[in-house]
């Protein structure tokens, strides 16, 4: 580490586990924006908005973008989202006022096909999710200097987000994680998106609760889970980000 590095390491902000626990209380069923404002006050610069183009995080992003205009607003680009979700990002950015951060894998889809074989989804999605978008998270965190990032998990979405807490230390990536709609219902998070006009992807409209990577999403059929559309035909429920 180099004399700067140490002191911006050393500058950097974060919080002791006794303090983590106490926020999570603290702030639990504050509104969204009361969420983000703590955040931003207590981790800008070294924080980001994870986002994924889905319901939540077009919510997040029209919350942070009042909060903190310019705060910054990242996506995995896996270079297989369906054409809305892309459509989705543009709307996003000609409304808000983030800094939008496109993060690429390290191989091009050629060069992941050349080393892994076509179609690597099909075969082994796990190590596909870590190439596309788990190390790329990785990098991304280090790269921008990240103390804390915020994404739009929700308690209701899966079991294993169940105990997701507003405030959280992601021991996985090794920095604080803001959950802001933890606590929020899937009705929620419509009523938002329609009381303030918020743009969305319009997968969300023909049968699609959670979007994914294209050839990893289905729709789902009335009466099935919101994520049974992911990964459908696999064991696998979560791409490695969040468990
Ligand atoms: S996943 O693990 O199954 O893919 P999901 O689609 O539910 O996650 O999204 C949960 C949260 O993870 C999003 O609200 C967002 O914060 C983050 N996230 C998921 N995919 C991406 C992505 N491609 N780029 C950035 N953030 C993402
Ligand atoms: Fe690959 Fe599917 Fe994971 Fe996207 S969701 S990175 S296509 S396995």
């Amino acid at each position: 580490m180099t004399t700067v590095e140490r002191t911006v390491a050393e500058e950097a902000p974060t919080l002791a586990p006794e303090e983590v626990a106490a926020w999570a209380e603290r702030l639990e069923g504050a509104a969204v924006e009361d969420v983000l404002a703590w955040a931003v006050a207590r981790f800008h610069p070294h924080l980001a908005l994870a986002c994924s183009f889905g319901a939540e995080d077009m919510v997040l992003v029209d919350a942070l973008a009042r909060v903190r205009p310019g705060a910054r607003v990242f996506y995995l680009d896996t270079g297989l989202f369906f054409p809305e979700t892309y459509a989705a990002r543009d709307r996003l950015a000609a409304r808000y006022p983030v800094t939008l951060i496109r993060v690429s894998p390290e191989l091009s889809l050629a060069e992941q096909e050349t080393r892994h074989g076509a179609e690597l989804w099909r075969r082994d999605p796990d190590l596909c999710c870590r190439l596309r978008k788990v190390d790329p998270l990785r990098q991304a965190l280090t790269g921008l200097g990240l103390r804390a990032w915020i994404t739009g998990i929700r308690r209701q979405q899966a079991p294993s987000r169940a105990g997701a807490r507003v405030v959280e230390w992601d021991d996985r990536f090794g920095l604080v994680k803001f959950n802001p709609l933890a606590g929020w219902t899937w009705e929620q998070v419509w009523d938002y998106i329609r009381a303030r006009g918020v743009p969305y992807n319009e997968l969300h409209d023909r049968g699609y609760p959670s979007i994914g990577c294209a050839p990893c999403t289905r729709p789902v059929r009335p009466g099935e889970d919101a994520r049974a559309g992911r990964w459908a035909g696999f064991a696998k429920t979560e791409c490695g980000l969040h468990g």
